[in-house]
């Protein structure tokens, strides 16, 4: 606390400082709200502004609303809300502080389902996965600023994503949200999407926190871990996206964590987030995640969102009750509000002010930065006889499945975006929650039409197996859109939707030149594998989805996209092959054992000896690179290891050398986990010489008992290779012992 003295010194100061100021009406603005003077720290802003609130401006300010009407419900938005928004926390007009207009989420403006008014129109990113499986930063980040620029044209500056919960569950239903199973890809994609989000001036915010991995039970169960098996996994994504992308907020999650409520857990909020990673913006609830007043508050919740999805508000009159009896000391209710303002002045949403109106939104840019997004998200699987990309001269080609003549699909839940021009699919099952299952109306078929206009191209619809089978004998070539679709509220099963398996094994059977192109949630399970030529992954496309997938087929563009998750080849391979919860009765807490700690993903299939359908970072192109020249230097401790990779095949395209470390005497979760990688283009014959700085908690295990990250001295390999599970260059290096506590940041955080 500062001498009163002291205080009254800089009051005096400031007056007299402000009386100099020309008599313009800015200068009397700033004199009577010094807060809105962009030239001071967004700390000094926030802590002059708490000054001037009243309590009940500070109890208001850590209230959220949902911001639609529901029908058959007793609530009412409030009217200041927008129509069919997800949230809204009043502002304070007397004080200069606008409002806080919230709108899902990670991959574009949504709309509320329940809304009674007409969709807000907006360009839909590819699904978070696509966007992880670009292994690019600079193109993730572009992403965020587009989804962030149309959520600021319609009026909100709050954008609530991305979400970045780890793939523990590869049948979770909101994977297509998520940026995959490695907490590195993970961490820096969604620090790449904050940033861009963010550079619009509109808040972004960190979801769903933490270990919110399946939606099987998502607001009953307890995901159960220990505590440096958190860190050095699910947490630690969260700890590079925050430290990397400085989110405004953070969105605490429905389920518990080791028995505690994720959105009243101390160690979780209070201790890791706020405390060892210093996170200086807000945490606020998903909706319906609040459980208690007092507790939530004295762990580190600041923000109780979408009133009216928790059972009574938590933060309204009884938050003022506590605070008054003093079970929730005023000084907390000062932090709750000072880091809500804080975020607001550092992200910018005072200083620009969302405008009234929606804005224009130049539509056709948008949709080529979520077209430039999939271009690189693709996965190519499988490639066989180089039947890809393909000819432009070809007698037929046909067409089949997945309304790939209207549309691509999107992912159900709040996150779904109304695409432009509406639903290309209408009145597809489920109609209501999680559904509508929207289809974007980019559709493949059209794109291929235009990539190879003197074809003959027929279309399919599959409904009739044996149809498409006799079709597909004549065609040249067939293609055969496969989805399954995933959503919001539950898990999928690990399959495609529907007989599509039995499609296209029949089509296969007609057809040697067979080409899947799916649009999954997350992984499925190929049977059909060994008799098709060729596997795309497109994930769910998004708005330029049709275009970039005929890009990639044709080879305008060379596919460069690298799995950010394992694809199984089956159940058994799982740490749980039985979906933790099923069976459970509805509402009934349960427990999931995280059994398998840090070793998601890859890590748990090279620590079980498991040969996955495809491993992480698998990804294959239509040109070839040769790797060279691996060196490993050891600075302060540190290491960065550098490598040459050239283009030897006669196509350009884009390598994405993956680095792996792991201690030669063992000890981690699995032999090996990622510890970096570049991506560059090369023409044929190009080479490159890149130097990647491996961040030091990735070659150290958390010590939970002394609170800090260790790295015992020893010899330590590494590997570069074009996935998780094969390399083409390896190394060994001896490296010194090193320890950091807890809240140990890069001295540069990679992001700049
Ligand atoms: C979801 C959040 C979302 C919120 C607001 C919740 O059901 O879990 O991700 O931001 O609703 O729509």
């Amino acid at each position: 606390m500062r001498h009163p003295s002291a205080l009254l010194l800089a009051l005096t100061f400031t007056v007299l400082s402000l009386t100099a100021l020309p008599a313009t009406a800015a200068a009397r603005e700033t004199a009577q709200r010094p807060w809105l003077d962009p030239s001071l720290s967004s700390d000094r802003r926030a802590d002059l502004l708490l000054r001037a609130m009243t309590r009940s401006e500070k109890l208001s300010l850590v209230f959220g609303y949902f911001g639609t009407v529901m029908p058959g419900s007793h609530y009412t938005r409030p009217p200041q809300a927008r129509p069919g928004s997800a949230g809204f926390v009043p502002g304070i007009a007397r004080l200069g502080l606008p409002p806080q207009w919230l709108t899902d989420a990670g991959l574009g403006v949504a709309t509320q389902r329940a809304s009674l008014y007409a969709f807000r129109e907006a360009t839909a990113l590819p699904s978070g996965l696509a966007t992880a499986a670009t292994w690019n930063a600079a193109l993730a980040q572009q992403s965020g600023a587009m989804i962030g620029a149309e959520a600021r044209a319609y009026g909100f500056n709050v954008l609530l994503g991305p979400g970045l919960d780890l793939m523990r569950e590869v049948r979770g239903g909101r994977s297509f949200e998520y940026a995959g199973e490695d907490p590195l890809l993970a961490g820096e994609i969604a620090a790449a999407e904050i940033r861009g989000i963010q550079s619009q001036h509109v808040i972004a915010v960190a979801k769903h926190y933490a270990l919110n991995d399946q939606e099987t039970g998502r607001t009953v169960l307890s995901a159960d871990i220990s505590a440096a098996a958190a860190r050095e996994s699910d947490l630690l994504a969260f700890e590079l996206a925050i430290e990397q992308g400085r989110p405004g907020a953070v969105m605490c999650a429905y389920n518990r964590v080791n028995g505690v409520q994720a959105c009243e857990n101390e160690w979780l909020l209070d201790r890791v987030l706020k405390g060892d990673w210093d996170f200086s913006g807000y945490v606020m609830s998903d909706w319906g995640a609040v459980h208690s007043t007092v507790r939530s508050a004295m762990a580190g919740l600041d923000q109780e969102s979408g009133y009216v999805f928790d059972s009574r508000p938590y933060f309204g009159a009884a938050l003022h009750e506590a605070v008054a009896a003093g079970r929730v000391p005023a000084a907390r209710l000062d932090d709750m509000a000072r880091r809500i303002l804080r975020s607001m002045f550092a992200v910018g949403v005072v200083d620009h002010p969302v405008a009234r109106e929606p804005a224009a939104i130049d539509f056709a840019a948008d949709a080529r930065v979520a077209e430039a997004d999939e271009e690189q998200g693709i996965v190519l699987l499988k490639n066989s006889g180089r039947v890809l990309p393909l000819p432009r001269a070809m007698k037929e080609l046909l067409i089949v499945g997945g309304h790939a003549d209207r549309g691509v699909l999107s992912g159900g839940g709040s996150s779904t975006v109304f695409p432009v021009g509406g639903d290309a699919v209408p009145g597809v099952p489920p109609t209501s929650w999680p559904g509508p299952k929207v289809y974007l109306p980019s559709a493949p078929l059209g794109a291929i039409m235009g990539e190879a206009p003197q074809v003959d191209i027929r279309y399919l619809d599959g409904d009739d197996i044996a149809a498409a089978a006799r079709a597909a004998r004549h065609a040249e070539r067939v293609i055969v859109f496969a989805t399954q679709w995933g959503a919001e509220s539950q898990d999928v099963p690990l399959s495609l939707d529907g007989d599509q398996e039995q499609l296209i094994a029949a089509v296969a059977a007609a057809n040697p030149h067979t080409v899947v192109v799916l649009e999954s949630d997350g992984p499925v399970p190929m049977p059909w594998l060994g008799e098709v030529a060729a596997v795309l992954e497109a994930w769910y496309p998004g708005s330029g989805g049709g275009a970039a997938i005929a890009k990639v087929l044709f080879g305008d563009v060379d596919p460069s996209g690298r799995l950010p998750v394992t694809f199984p080849t089956s159940l058994s391979q799982l740490p749980h092959p039985v979906l933790p919860g099923a069976g459970v009765p509805d509402g009934k807490p349960f427990s999931v054992a995280y059994t398998a700690g840090a070793a998601v993903g890859y890590k748990w299939f090279q620590q079980r000896g498991l040969a996955p359908l495809f491993p992480f970072g698998y990804g294959l192109t239509y040109t070839r690179f040769r790797y060279s020249a691996l060196r490993t230097q050891v600075t302060d401790g540190q290491l960065t290891v550098s490598l040459t990779v050239t283009n030897s095949g006669n196509r350009g395209g884009a390598a994405v050398p993956e680095v792996y470390v792991g201690p030669e005497s063992g000890g981690w979760e699995a032999p090996r986990r990622l510890g970096g990688w570049s991506k560059v283009t090369l023409a044929p014959g190009g080479s490159a010489t890149l130097s990647i700085a491996i961040d030091p908690r990735l070659l150290a295990v958390f010590d939970e008992a002394h609170h800090r990250w260790q790295r015992p001295a020893g010899r330590y390999r590494v590997w570069v290779g074009e996935s998780s599970a094969s390399y083409e260059l390896a190394s060994a290096v001896r490296l010194p012992a090193w320890s950091h506590a807890a809240q140990w940041l890069p001295a540069v955080p990679a992001g700049g």
